[in-house]
């Protein structure tokens, strides 16, 4: 089973309204609401391509009861630790007229102490094949968070995948995971460097790997055996919000199945995953029929 980590989760709300006019009142059209943060798109894109996963976060108040009740709704099984704040929302106004979307993203609810302790001590590690980190923290929780869960599940055997940008990918790296970035965090944590360099010295750091994601220009993986870089097989338009989510899931379920998976075969799927979510217009969703279309003709270096 992949377990999913979303420490900051959220209620995503999307607003459709004709035309968004600054200052101005709008009618809403429609209204979508679904369980969002990085990590539940991580879950959403593993469980489409068929593996079982557990959603791992904090929930509280109303907003936290939505959150639940629409996992649920959707398949995915889910652990939640309550906690004494009110769940975030994310709000997105969609412009009918071209379809660009106005987000507000709340900061979070903080996350006491106590509640931290309660939730790395519900970890089921027995069940776990592998703990997928994704996204920002919550006010309240210590910058190394994913590094002490990285920490915890080597202590079980279990490996992680931390998806994180700055110290904390570094801290990640140090702790042994699997890591995962995209170009402009990997910067922010080494300073100027190419993708490929930037990957190879994550993992002189210590990480078991590193996955680093480079928009259009597809992503390169590197471990101790290399370092390999693979191509869309077409430039494609669409939302690339929750691409990254959907190479974190293949790279998950990889590692998964064997902790040292052969990089150029998990990049094909990765690739193709990724480019199969900028085709839909939500994050977490896939096309899959463009998925095991391209999945064969990714080209890796
Ligand atoms: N226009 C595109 N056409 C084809 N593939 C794309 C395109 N944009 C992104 N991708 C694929 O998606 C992957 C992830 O994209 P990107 O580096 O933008 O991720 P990200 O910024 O981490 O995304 P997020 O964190 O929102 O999930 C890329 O490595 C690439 O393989
Ligand atoms: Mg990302």
């Amino acid at each position: 089973m992949i377990g999913t980590v979303t420490l900051n989760l959220a209620l995503d709300v999307t607003y459709e309204v004709d035309q968004v006019v600054l200052g101005g009142s709008h009618r809403v059209d429609a209204i979508r609401q679904r369980a969002g943060g990085k990590g539940v798109n991580v879950a959403r894109v593993a469980s489409t391509l068929g593996h079982q996963v557990l959603v791992l976060g904090f929930v509280g108040g109303v907003t936290g009861e939505l959150v639940a009740e629409e996992l649920f709704d959707a398949g995915l099984t889910a652990l939640l630790t309550p906690i004494a704040g009110e769940t975030r929302r994310t709000v997105a106004i969609v412009n009918g007229a071209d379809g660009d979307a106005t987000i507000f993203n709340e900061a979070g609810p903080s996350v006491t102490s106590d509640e931290w302790r309660a939730f790395l001590d519900r970890m089921p590690w027995g069940r776990l094949g592998v703990l997928a980190c994704s996204g920002s923290l919550p006010p309240g929780l210590p910058a190394d968070a994913y590094a002490e869960l990285a920490v915890r599940a080597r202590h079980h055997d279990v490996l992680t995948v931390i998806d994180t940008g700055g110290d904390a990918l570094t801290a990640a790296a140090k702790a042994g995971a699997v890591v995962r970035s995209n170009a402009a965090e990997l910067r922010d944590a080494l300073g100027d460097t190419t993708v490929e360099e930037g990957a190879r010295q994550l993992v002189q750091l210590g990480a078991t790997a590193a996955v680093i994601t480079d928009g259009s220009r597809g992503m390169v993986a590197a471990s101790h055996k290399g370092v390999w870089r693979a191509l869309p097989v077409e430039k494609v338009s669409g939302n690339p919000t929750g691409a990254g989510d959907a190479c974190t899931a293949v790279v998950a379920a990889a590692v998964a199945e064997a902790p040292e998976p052969d990089w150029t075969v998990v990049l094909k799927s990765a690739v193709a995953a990724s480019a199969a979510a900028v085709l839909t217009p939500v994050a977490g969703d896939i096309d899959l029929g463009a998925y095991r279309r391209w999945q064969p003709q990714v080209a890796v270096n």
